[in-house]
């Protein structure tokens, strides 16, 4: 029978996998967070459910990505029906643009592949795009319409987790920083803050870019900072995510656009500078003009977590029978957190290993 797990970092990974284990009949579940939980990554993300979009390869990670966003439906009406929170899941699709004949050439490989992997997948001509969003620029030469890549709001989707975990009794511990991981006899015993100690029978790491420095994964995850700003118009103009290849924008329900991203090896350091700002408004402004009479209101960072390969790493961690990780989602943690979370739930209660910088949907 489950008893005490202790889930270190509440972002949306660990916040989802807190929901799964809960609604498969684990109890005792605590979630730590060194800050504030779904403030970092989750927070400045922009939401995009779009394997498609995102990739221009096949392969395990891209499977993995589909089938996340494949469970996003029935994720998000179940936690309507938990929490009351409507996390905005918006299927409109998303449109990936071209400026020139070379990119353009790149999206026909890419409409090729998808088509040839059975995917759903749209060639557009310029005319075709001016027709579903009229707002786009003149110049864009054509580009491709993904209906399955969607987007839902990534700070409802935080808020409804959480509220998850209050209405059921998940501990929630903020401000409180791991510093050190207790191993006997290949087991995780306590983890160990400056002024809090906690017992557990079993231990997720999911702390995003900072999962390294608890010290027991060598998943080499490093931090890569993503740069974003936000527009507002006074109601949507925008159907589509929109994609070019410098970046991408994302139309909310309520008129904001969010526009993004960097990818910035910095370290530990957040903020955003001037040329973060300018090269983010001039990808937008390329997209779509009209936005270039606006001032963004708003702009953030946050930290991506990178493992080695770019591959998530799901599973149980090697040599400690009941440690797991869930870390290094990179440029997809909103996508993979539902999938995450069923992996690490399913993995919870059979004896098997599996190596770091692994995913496996078997062991
Ligand atoms: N998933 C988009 C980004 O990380 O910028």
């Amino acid at each position: 029978m489950a008893g005490e797990t202790l889930i270190i970092g509440g972002g949306v990974v660990g916040l989802a996998i807190a929901r799964e284990l809960h609604k498969r009949g684990h109890s005792d579940i605590t979630i730590v967070d060194k800050g504030i939980c779904g403030q970092e990554a989750s927070w400045a993300a922009g939401g995009m459910l779009g394997p498609q979009a995102e990739s221009d390869h096949g392969g395990e990670f891209f499977d993995l990505c589909s089938e996340s966003r494949d469970l996003y439906p029935q994720f998000a009406k179940e936690l309507l029906a938990e929490t009351g929170v409507d996390v905005e899941l918006d299927t409109n699709g998303t449109l990936y643009v071209a400026f020139s004949s070379i990119e353009m050439a790149k999206l026909k490989s890419r409409f090729e592949l998808h088509r040839g992997r059975g995917l759903t997948v749209e060639l557009l001509d310029a005319a075709d795009i001016r027709r579903r969003e009229p707002f786009i620029s003149p110049d864009v030469v054509g580009g491709l319409f993904f209906p399955n890549d969607w987007q839902i709001e990534n700070r409802k989707l935080i808020l409804a987790l959480r509220k998850y975990a209050e209405l059921n009794r998940i501990e929630i511990v903020e401000n409180c920083e791991i510093d050190k991981i207790e191993t006997k006899d290949g087991t995780v015993t306590r983890a160990m803050a400056a002024d809090r100690e906690f017992e557990c029978e079993s231990v997720v790491l999911c702390a995003g870019a900072w999962t390294n420095k608890l010290g027991l994964a060598t998943a080499g995850i490093v931090p890569v900072r993503g740069q974003m700003i936000c527009y507002r118009t006074a109601k949507r103009v925008y159907e589509h995510v929109i994609y070019s290849s410098r970046g991408y924008i994302v139309p909310r329900r309520d008129g904001r656009v969010l526009a993004g991203s960097t990818s910035e090896f910095v370290g530990y350091s957040k903020g955003v500078t001037d040329a973060g700002i300018a090269t983010l408004r001039e990808m937008a402004e390329e997209i779509s003009p009209s936005l270039a009479s606006q001032t963004p209101y708003d702009s953030w960072s946050g930290l991506r977590p990178k493992a080695t390969e770019e591959m998530p790493v799901i599973g149980r961690i090697e040599g400690l029978s009941n440690a797991f990780i869930a870390a290094g989602h990179y440029r997809n943690g909103i996508l993979l957190a539902p999938l995450t979370a069923n992996m690490i739930a399913d993995r919870f209660d059979i004896d098997t290993t599996v190596m770091p910088n692994r995913i496996s949907a078997t062991n």
